[in-house]
């Protein structure tokens, strides 16, 4: 599955815009916004030559993408070393959107000027700005004389290259939009893609739709159907093994590679103890009504054993992440003709780990080094889908709502919300707690709104009272957070009263527990997870 998703005799090759990425923090969100749009994109690093644009959208070459946009990026075009596009990109005959510091770059290779806004005697332009169009061709047909555009960036074009026109200007950016119609090259000073520009959408769709022709035949329907045919193709008649964790990436994977290739892929679950409850019966249950049969490995013991003594986190992850390899290896030995290992890797590890033109590169976790160990190659089904549009596969093959919906929960399971040593005890205080307020916070209508929310075992004790005893128990401490992708997240303020019922029913249906507390921290400076 690596590379393009198109194939020749299905899709319209052209039929997709390539994103060259400079490293903007918002280079993601343009994806998105053009997903949305239900065309299809890919990004890829800024200094992508012809060729590599080429074999990106047509892995024979023959084919030119319908669009490419060029990103924002946080360099300056005339520093030394700037990544620029190169400039047969403008000649490829496809139109061109650059914005920010893709119009500068787009303005430097064709000999337009670049200077910084300072030393144009301009103030660096940041937040709203109102646009006054100067044009109302391409990009901004149907614009009114005046829209509120989001600026961000301390350069501006000072000279347009040659063929442009300035198409519009704010109050202290005059080229703050730039043309050249006949070669259906345009840039946009401010971002589109953000929804602080009151016409992001509408100039997306302008220069999608009206200049470059496209058209939005980008479906999940029509991502199951050719995927599913891919992976038969693919796979022909080889076994696929995958781990599931009952996530929305693995499980929807599994349902793709199940309904291409039937009982050939050897879903397991490994039960390590760590999980929620009821969890793993319900993993196995929604599978299997997609007829997907999962093999629960019941490996609680032994994953309790191993932790038995370790209090430090780093050594619990590690712990857990061997142990977890050798049970699969030794199931995955009893199979005949595997070939492959299924993981769910999505798009947005994708872009972090795979451009030349991004400052921070974090590389994707995967199942810590399974594929080199098992000798196995790699399907990725969903390595082209962001997110929401995972979750769109996934209610399109059938999966429920309220699966698709739900918080996502680590890898390495309770264990690391039991701080501290990891015994069966402190677990179950954990688990119990956490169903409760899984049961209050759905109650209350809240689930939905949360990106996570869950209780953590401090290893501390406190002194509280029932009747007249005096009690020296436990502390739960709750965390509710909202986030959009787990990079940051902010606290959830949630209803005192649903609060008051959590604390209620924890301190008096989990036994040892005298106090509940609320964490008030967001991220950064702390992480989403307490280890
Ligand atoms: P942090 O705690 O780093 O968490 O802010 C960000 C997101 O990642 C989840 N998380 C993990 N997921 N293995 C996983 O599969 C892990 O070791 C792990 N640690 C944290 C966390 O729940 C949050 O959604």
């Amino acid at each position: 599955m690596q590379g393009t998703f198109y194939e020749r005799e299905v899709w319209d090759l052209r039929n997709q815009v390539v994103i060259l990425d400079f490293g903007a923090q918002y280079t993601q969100l343009i994806a998105r916004r053009i997903r949305e749009q239900k065309v299809y994109c890919q990004v890829i690093s800024g200094d992508a030559s012809v060729s590599e644009i080429r074999s990106a959208v047509d892995p024979a070459g023959a084919d030119i993408p319908g669009a490419v946009i060029l990103s924002g990026g946080p360099d300056s075009v005339y520093e030394d070393g700037a990544v620029l596009p190169d400039r047969a990109v403008f000649e490829l005959g496809c139109p061109v959107l650059g914005i920010s510091y893709g119009m500068q770059a787009m303005a430097k290779v064709l000999g337009g000027r670049v200077v910084a806004a300072r030393g144009a005697g301009r103030t660096r332009e940041y937040g709203p700005a109102v646009l006054r169009v100067a044009s109302r061709d391409g990009i901004f047909e149907g614009f009114p004389a005046e829209t509120r555009v989001w600026m961000g960036h301390g350069d501006i074009v000072d000279q347009v290259p040659e063929g442009f026109s300035v198409t519009g200007s704010t109050g202290d950016t005059p080229v703050a939009a730039m043309a050249d119609l006949s070669r259906r090259l345009y840039g946009v000073e401010f971002h589109p893609e953000v929804t602080d520009t009151s016409l992001g959408k509408e100039l997306i769709a302008n220069f999608l739709f009206g200049v470059a022709g496209l058209a939005p035949d980008w479906t999940m329907e029509r991502f199951v159907e050719n995927t599913v045919k891919d992976i038969r193709e693919r796979v022909g008649n080889a076994h696929v093994v995958a781990g599931v964790s009952g996530g929305v990436d693995s499980t929807v994977c599994a349902a793709l590679v199940h309904k291409a290739i039937g009982d050939h892929l050897h879903p397991i679950l490994v039960d390590h103890g760590l999980m929620r409850q009821g969890e793993a019966a319900y993993v196995v249950e929604a599978m299997s009504r997609l007829g997907v049969r999962v093999k629960l490995v019941d490996a609680q013991d032994r994953f309790l054993d191993r932790l038995s003594g370790v209090s430090d986190p780093e050594r619990k992850r590690k712990i857990i992440g061997e142990e977890f390899i050798r049970i699969f290896e030794e199931e995955a030995r009893h199979l005949d003709g595997v070939e492959y290992l299924l993981q769910g890797t999505i798009y947005p590890d994708v872009i972090e780990s795979g451009s030349r033109t991004r400052k921070v590169i974090k590389s994707h976790h995967n199942v810590g080094g399974l594929p080199e160990r098992m000798n196995l190659k790699l399907l990725e089904p969903v390595r082209e889908l962001f997110k929401d549009e995972v979750r769109l596969a996934g209610k399109e093959m059938g999966l429920s709502d309220e699966f698709l919906g739900r918080h996502p929960f680590p890898g390495p399971g309770l264990a690391v919300r039991v701080l501290g040593e990891v015994t069966r005890d402190r677990i179950d205080v954990v688990r119990k707690a956490q169903a409760v307020l899984d049961e209050e916070i759905r109650r209350a209508g809240w689930y939905d709104r949360l990106w996570q929310c869950f209780c953590v075992l401090p290893n501390v004790r406190t002194v509280g009272m029932t009747g007249d005893q005096r009690t020296y128990g436990h502390v739960i401490a709750i965390r509710a957070v909202h986030s959009e992708d787990a990079m940051t997240a902010e606290w959830a303020r949630l209803p005192c009263d649903v609060l008051e019922r959590v604390s209620a029913r924890i301190t008096s249906e989990v036994s040892d527990v005298n106090r509940v507390v609320l964490d008030i921290t967001s991220k950064p400076p702390s992480t989403i997870e307490w280890e």
